[in-house]
């Protein structure tokens, strides 16, 4: 065989073998994972996210979203979304300390008065500037989607701060959770949100804080005979992925995922205050769980204690962060 006749056949065999690569890589799969029911404002905007993925790359990119913490649960899934084993999730703002102190900002007691000012701090700049609080631990912020503000769930009836002295309280993992929980004399015990309805089940713990949408999908009512309408804490995510796979992603594709994002973002932002208040609703129908309502003058208790925690935390957090997020009540 001549010399051309190899070198055109290496050609051939080089090209072959590109194309039968590009074949086997075949769609970019974004793996999102998260630890809630599929009704919830994060499970809902995920699949709308998948389901605007399909409709505008389909074939190019597939979105398989895992809820309920099927693959990873909070303590895995951020080291598991640096290795490249899923490249979206959207923990709780609470579950970001070991990456960042600046976030902290959002567990501060009392701090939003409703979901419009959350709506509008996370909207300003001073918002938008923490997206980017973990980028120098490879951590790039998408957007954030509300789940709403928390109550207080319990064995016993919780009318003044006295009420919660001693009792044990799942948290999130978060340093300021476990000080508004000492600021009570309770006992916070951090725990993953997998595990939350068998402690409460077995009263290993005797109470935990959530929104009315993640206590009536993950079944708290059915376990904890009394619910206390505080509002005193945010319950709100960040959607995150690895600056490595984002930059890495083709520009026209990156492009057309953030816009499907936004969208879905601002779809489950929109539902996010109704749902609350159909699981409030259910959870009131079902009774199996007292709603205590407080006085202004008993729920103003609940605020003095707490809100002290604000001050051990500001100079991690800054303090144009927290006046921000103030200013945002006006
Ligand atoms: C979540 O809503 O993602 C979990 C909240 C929790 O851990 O309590």
């Amino acid at each position: 065989m001549s010399i051309r006749k190899v070198v055109q056949l290496l050609a051939v065999v080089v090209m072959v073998c590109a194309m039968a690569g590009a074949a086997v890589a075949g769609p970019i799969v974004i793996k999102f994972s998260h630890v809630v029911a599929e009704d919830t404002p994060k499970g809902l905007m995920a699949n709308k996210f998948r389901d605007l993925v399909k409709e505008r790359l389909g074939g190019k990119v597939v979105v398989e979203v895992y809820p309920n913490s099927q693959l990873f649960n909070d303590d895995k899934v951020m080291s598991a979304m640096l290795l490249g084993d899923v490249q979206l999730a959207a923990p709780a703002l609470s579950k970001f300390e070991k990456y960042t102190k600046k976030l902290q900002l959002f567990d501060l007691p009392f701090l939003f008065k409703d979901m419009d000012a959350v709506e509008r701090f996370q909207k300003s700049a001073k918002g938008k500037e923490l997206l980017n609080s973990m980028t120098d631990k490879g951590i790039l912020g998408l957007g954030y989607i509300h789940n709403g503000l928390k109550q207080l769930s319990s064995d016993k009836p919780l009318r003044v701060p006295e009420d919660a002295k001693g009792l044990k309280f799942r948290i999130m993992s978060s340093d300021v959770l476990a000080a508004q929980f000492d600021a009570l004399d309770a006992v916070p015990v951090k725990k993953p949100f997998s595990e939350v309805f068998t402690l409460l089940q077995t009263k290993a713990i005797d109470g935990q804080e959530n929104t009315w949408s993640n206590m009536y999908t993950q079944k708290f009512y059915e376990v904890q005979p009394y619910i206390t309408v505080t509002n005193h804490g945010l319950l709100d995510y960040m959607v995150v992925t690895s600056t490595e796979f984002w930059n890495g992603l083709p520009g026209d594709v990156r492009t057309v995922l953030e816009k499907c994002l936004d969208e879905a973002i601002t779809y489950g932002n929109k539902i996010s205050s109704d749902l609350q208040v159909k699981a409030r609703q259910d959870i009131a129908d079902s009774g199996r769980s007292q709603i205590i309502t407080l006085t202004p003058g008993q729920r103003e208790q609940w605020v003095e204690i707490m809100k002290p925690v604000w001050k051990k935390f500001e100079s991690e957090i800054g303090k144009d962060m927290v006046d921000a997020a103030v200013a945002s009540n006006k």
